[in-house]
């Protein structure tokens, strides 16, 4: 792998061009203004990992947008490694927050990148970390030095819950055999400390709707004699937390794994400091459950929060007027041993029954998933450990993370292969934020780390 520095060298300017081309198709997977952009973008991935040196490529359809699959078979009696990513991405509004357009990408130097940051929306997440895995694959290929098999399956709804993504693969499991899932799309400690993803939290995506009053009325004619669904609504969001910032919901935490005293110790010793993660938000403490460290809180513990919340009245100047609807979008992060689907019913039944009489309550779910853990027994984390001692000189710990990526748990249950989750982002990177963005140290040390992990992920598997 010696020449990996030297193949990303000599190509690193290229490397950057295609990621940039890349970046700049708006591939909003969540607003079908852009669905034209959407497919676009799945046939420039497709493009590439056919100039990359795949021998197989495809667009394949399903009921949404499509996946991107290629392979290179080498040899069929060699392991295979089948990378996952998303070629979709959130929308970039709020828009006016952003220093730049975000599908117009620009290279800024900044303090925590000195060799400079790619600004565009779906920088990190994720087509630049699912293009690191291309440009790692072409560097393989163009060698001769591919140790084992590979496959891709790249899609366009991860953003959106991956509705067909479970479709797919019902209907593809021969194609999609694999020995190890590789997927780039999370983060690490940072430069210094490299980390290896353990853990995903589980998604339950809900949408409640109040009722109140038949139509919009006078807030001076009706107010005070008449509910107010906004206030309504408030008031029982409110009553989901206690005191200790503990989820009031019935049976909520009965299912959830709890840690040993060892493992939450273990946990502690990652190098975190709680003044930085104050400053970099420009809070002057942390909020959560009580009795929980800051990672603890975002990682190992279930969460509900409300991710927009509307009704009534919001434009220029005053209207006086009590609305006759009020809605919120709840989410719920989950941990191991909680079903998603449970806890959505769960969260149903006990929404409708803190409604007082005067509104009636709707609860919608939306989308949803289980957590996700893995042991670092497995050849596929020593594989991957080995890989970041080679290129960063430590071993990267790990870490449970408290993002979702609902379909990890899927990929085990159909195509029964662990996943290994390397990312090279970091938390100020600005996912799913104005102004995201990805180093380029980053992005060129995942090319570089990658193609270590296929050499000893097919050594160990011997
Ligand atoms: N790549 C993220 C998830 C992620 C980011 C995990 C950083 C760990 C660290 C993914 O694209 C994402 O945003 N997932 C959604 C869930 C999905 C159902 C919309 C999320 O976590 O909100
Ligand atoms: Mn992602
Ligand atoms: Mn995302």
């Amino acid at each position: 792998m010696e020449n990996i520095a030297s193949y990303i060298r000599e190509h690193k300017s290229r490397f950057i061009d295609e990621l940039i081309d890349l970046l700049r198709i708006p591939s909003v997977s969540a607003d079908s203004a852009y669905s034209q952009d959407v497919w676009n973008t799945a046939k420039k991935v497709e493009e590439k990992l056919k100039e990359a040196g795949c021998d197989v490529t495809e667009i394949c359809e399903t009921p949404g947008y499509p996946v991107v699959y290629a392979e290179k078979i080498i040899d069929p009696e060699l392991p295979t490694v089948l990378v996952y990513g998303h070629y979709d991405v959130q929308p970039a509004d709020p828009i006016e927050l952003w220093n730049s357009d975000p599908f117009e990408p620009i290279i800024k130097k900044t303090e925590l990148h000195p060799e400079g940051a790619i600004f565009a929306r779906g920088a990190c997440d994720d087509k630049g970390q699912m293009y690191m895995h291309v440009k790692a694959v072409e560097y393989m290929i163009k060698n001769n030095n591919l140790p084992c098999n590979v496959k891709f399956m790249i899609e366009g709804e991860e953003e959106v819950g991956s509705a067909n993504l479970g479709w797919f693969i019902e209907r593809n499991h021969d194609k999609l055999k694999n020995d190890v899932i590789l997927i780039s799309d999370t983060g690490m400690i940072s430069k210094e400390t490299p980390s290896i993803t353990t853990g995903l939290r589980g998604l339950s995506y809900v949408e409640v709707e109040v009722t109140g009053p038949n139509r919009d009325l006078h807030s001076g004619l009706y107010g005070g004699a008449v509910a107010n669904p906004i206030n309504i609504l408030n008031k029982m969001i409110a009553s989901l937390h206690d005191e200790n910032n503990h989820i009031t919901i019935p049976g909520f935490y009965d299912k959830v794994e709890e840690l040993s005293t060892e493992e939450r110790a273990a946990m502690a010793e990652a190098p975190f400091s709680l003044d930085n993660y104050k400053s970099a938000l420009n809070i002057k403490d942390v909020h959560g459950e009580k009795g929980y460290t800051t990672n603890e809180r975002n990682s190992i513990r279930p969460t509900l929060d409300v991710n927009g919340i509307w009704g009534g009245y919001i434009g220029e100047g005053a209207k006086t007027v009590i609305p006759s609807k009020a809605f919120a979008k709840i989410s719920m992060r989950l941990v191991p041993d909680q079903d998603w689907q449970e806890i959505t019913t769960l969260f149903k039944k006990h929404f409708e029954s803190i409604a007082p009489d005067c509104v009636t309550v709707k609860v919608t779910p939306h989308h949803g998933g289980q957590a996700y853990v893995t042991p670092i027994d497995s050849i596929g984390y020593q594989a991957a450990s080995k890989a970041y001692e080679a290129t960063f000189g430590k071993t990267p710990i790990p870490q449970r993370s408290g993002g979702s990526i609902p379909i990890v748990a899927l990929f085990e249950k159909e195509l029964e292969s662990k996943t290994i989750l390397m990312g090279f982002g970091l938390d100020s990177d600005a996912i799913h934020s104005p102004n995201e963005h990805f180093g380029i140290w980053n992005y060129l040390k995942g090319i570089e780390t990658i193609p270590h992990f296929y050499k000893y992920f097919t050594e160990l598997y011997k």
